[in-house]
């Protein structure tokens, strides 16, 4: 496919950590599971990223990579609309993250924020190594490796989406350059049909003046629905519109996630380090032992102290859970001490467990049947590798690669 898809591509992906909690879930799985139905989407396990950080801790990575994409199954991710796999299995993401690392500024990526911020928060960890400093880099060619437009994202990584753009404008700057661009790209132009070229042109030459983004996009669209353009002359036509060489990698965008906080049993933000989780596959008995021993508003020492929601963690999983009778009855029964936490913990708990019933019903069938797991992960692995062995190609080509 060539670069006309890009827009309606999504990619993201997520570190293997181990089993993911109803934080992952709220903040950003439940967000994948409606761009699948929109979007071409490729999710994957970042294991790689996981070893940059976690090099010396690598035997723990294969099962966490297993229930990290369990859970996205169980959450609803269907492998039937999204393409899921595993970076390490798509062993191109190397070979495009070399030939980035050679137009790359050191300074760029010492300068993104996770760098130092990193190195200050894991103080206990070795962070010398290259591959930690090259985390952006790697993230920038999982991305560009597929052209998606879109990458949802959490506002902890816009900045790795930012250097992804850099990248892609400097390869193209540099690599998108070609003898008789302007001649190629007009006899590109001939090949659109006539009403579309004439179009085309028009558009171009409205951007070029006025420098309207809606005009751009515009023309963008029209490109994108062109059939009978080669990748190659598609390129040109996407560069050309904006006055430079072609573009052979063209940037994402972050998808920013608004990011529900989810509170973790403690008040804390939900976290496998904090040990304040709730699981997406926790049985209902543990759900309803981990909500009862939540903590609450500290005023509410005794059961007739009344109490303010908005100082309650319970209070927050509720106003994800709960629908607006069953909120109003405990922000009433809080401030007046009429209910006691208890009392206000029961229908949490019942809605947390009702909302987990459907996921922990498909956690089953993928737990008893790692085959089929596993299955998943080598056809997406295989469809994902076809993607990038065409980018690949054309990088290749691009820089003068193409002898093998
Ligand atoms: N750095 C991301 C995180 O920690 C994981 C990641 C790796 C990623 N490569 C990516 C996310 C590409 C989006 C796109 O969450
Ligand atoms: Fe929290 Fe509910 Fe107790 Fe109020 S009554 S402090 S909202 S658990």
């Amino acid at each position: 496919m060539s670069s006309n898809d890009s827009s309606n591509r999504v990619i993201s992906g997520m570190r293997p950590t181990g089993r993911l909690h109803i934080g992952h879930y709220h903040g950003c799985l439940k967000n994948w599971v409606q761009l699948q139905h929109e979007f071409e989407c490729y999710y994957f396990v970042a294991d790689w990223h996981a070893l940059t950080t976690n090099f010396n801790e690598s035997s723990k990575i294969e099962d966490f990579t297993f229930d990290t994409v369990v859970d996205w199954l169980s959450a609803d991710i269907n492998p039937g609309l999204s393409t899921i796999f595993v970076q390490s299995r798509v062993p191109e993401h190397a070979e495009l993250y070399l030939l980035l690392s050679m137009i790359t500024p050191v300074s760029w990526l010492e300068r993104v924020p996770s760098y130092k911020d990193q190195q200050l928060k894991l103080a206990d960890k070795d962070l010398s190594n290259l591959g930690f400093l090259g985390y952006p880099l790697l993230q920038a060619a999982d991305i560009l490796m597929y052209r998606a437009g879109k990458v949802p994202v959490g506002a902890d990584q816009e900045a790795h989406v930012e250097i992804t753009r850099e990248v892609a404008r400097r390869f193209n700057h540099v690599y998108g350059r070609e003898p008789g661009f302007e001649d190629n790209a007009l006899a590109a132009i001939k090949k659109m049909g006539k009403k579309a070229a004439r179009q085309y042109k028009e558009l171009r030459k409205q951007y070029l003046e006025q420098g309207d983004a809606e005009v751009l996009s515009r023309a963008q669209a029209l490109l994108a629905e062109q059939q009978n353009l080669s990748v190659g002359d598609s390129e040109r036509l996407f560069g050309y519109l904006e006055g430079g060489g072609r573009i052979i990698l063209p940037e994402p965008k972050a998808l920013l996630t608004k990011q529900a906080r989810v509170p973790g049993l403690d008040g804390e933000k939900m976290s496998k380090s904090y040990g304040n989780t709730i699981e997406l596959r926790e049985t209902p008995e543990n759900v309803e032992q981990k909500v009862r021993t939540m903590r609450t508003d500290p005023a509410r020492v005794r059961r007739t102290d009344p109490g303010d929601p908005e100082n309650c963690p319970v209070f927050a999983l509720h106003q994800i859970y709960s629908d607006t009778d069953t909120l109003e009855w405990a922000v009433q029964g809080c401030k007046s001490a009429s209910i006691g936490c208890l009392d206000c913990k029961g229908p949490l708990i019942d809605n947390i467990n009702l909302q987990l019933a459907p996921v922990r019903e498909r956690a089953k069938q993928f737990e008893e049947n790692p085959d089929l797991v596993n299955t998943i992960v080598v056809e997406g692995s295989e469809h994902a590798r076809d993607v990038a062995r065409e980018t690949l190609e054309e990088v290749r080509a691009a820089i003068g690669l193409s002898h093998r």
